[in-house]
C-alpha cells in the first residue's frame, strides 16, 4: 500500500466512524493537510446527513465549498462532537507535533471545542519520542526573531519558514532539536514567550482515537 492509499483508508475509517452519530443539524470540524483533504473528499459523499462544517484553514474551507458543504464561522457555532485532522508526529499518549501546514492555530482553535479528536494518521507519523519533525510556531512577525533567541536558549534551533504567511497573517518559525519529554510543560513553557500565537504541539488537547493506516489495514487506536 503507497502512503496516499493508507491516507485514503483513513479518511475512509473516519467518515465510518462518525457517520452514525451525525444528525441533520451536526456540524464537523474538519482539519488541514493531505490526509484531511482525503477525508474531506469522503466526507462529502455524506454530505446530505448533517449541517455543515467548520473549517481549520483557508484552503480547507474552499475544499468543503467545492463539494457543496456549509461552512460555519466557528463563533456561531455552539457544538462541535468531532474534529478530524491528520498529525505530523504522534506518540502512545496521542500527543502530537501539528502545523505541516502551517494552520496549527485555527486547527487548535477546533481542536479545543471539539467534544472528540480524531486523528487521521498512516504508521509513518507514529513515534516513541516527538522532536524528529520540526515543531511549528506561529509568531506575530515583529516577535519573530525575539522568539527565536528564546528558543536558542533552550538548545533549539529555529528556521524561519521563508515567504509562508499563515491565514492568520503571521509567520512560522520550524523549530528542530527541541528536546520533548514532557510535551505538556514544553507546549505552555513556549506559548508563555511573548509574541509566540501558538505551537504545534498538541498535548495539553491531544487527540481522543487514533486512526492509523498501515499495510495491513486502518488500526483503531483508543487511549
Ligand atoms: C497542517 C497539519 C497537518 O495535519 C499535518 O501537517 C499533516 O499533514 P498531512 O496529512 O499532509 O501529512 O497539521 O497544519
Amino acid at each position: 500500500m503507497t502512503q496516499d492509499e493508507m491516507k485514503q483508508a483513513v479518511a475512509e475509517a473516519a467518515v465510518e466512524q462518525i457517520k452514525s452519530k451525525l444528525e441533520s443539524e451536526s456540524i464537523v470540524g474538519v482539519g488541514t493537510g493531505s490526509t484531511a483533504n482525503f477525508f474531506i473528499d469522503e466526507l462529502a459523499k455524506i454530505k446530505h446527513t448533517f449541517d455543515g462544517a467548520v473549517a481549520s484553514s483557508e484552503a480547507t474551507a474552499d475544499r468543503l465549498k467545492q463539494h457543496g458543504i456549509a461552512v460555519y464561522d466557528l463563533n456561531s457555532v455552539n457544538q462541535l462532537d468531532f474534529y478530524i485532522d491528520g498529525a505530523d508526529e504522534f506518540n502512545e499518549k496521542f500527543e502530537l507535533i501539528k502545523g505541516g501546514g502551517g494552520a496549527l492555530t485555527r486547527e487548535k482553535i477546533v481542536a479545543a471545542v471539539a467534544k472528540t479528536f480524531i486523528c487521521i494518521v498512516d504508521e509513518t507519523k507514529k513515534v516513541d519520542l516527538l522532536g524528529e519533525f520540526p515543531v511549528p510556531i506561529e509568531v506575530l512577525p515583529m516577535a519573530r526573531s525575539y522568539v527565536a533567541r528564546e528558543l536558542c536558549k533552550l538548545d533549539a534551533e529555529p528556521i524561519y519558514r521563508d515567504g509562508f504567511v499563515t491565514d492568520n497573517g503571521n509567520q512560522i518559525l520550524d523549530v528542530h532539536d527541541l528536546e520533548i519529554e514532557d510535551a505538556v510543560a514544553l507546549e505552555s513553557k513556549i506559548n508563555n514567550l511573548v509574541g509566540v500565537v501558538t505551537n504545534g504541539l498538541f498535548a495539553e488537547r491531544s487527540a481522543d482515537i487514533v486512526l492509523m493506516g498501515t499495510q495491513q489495514g486502518v488500526e483503531v487506536l483508543t487511549r
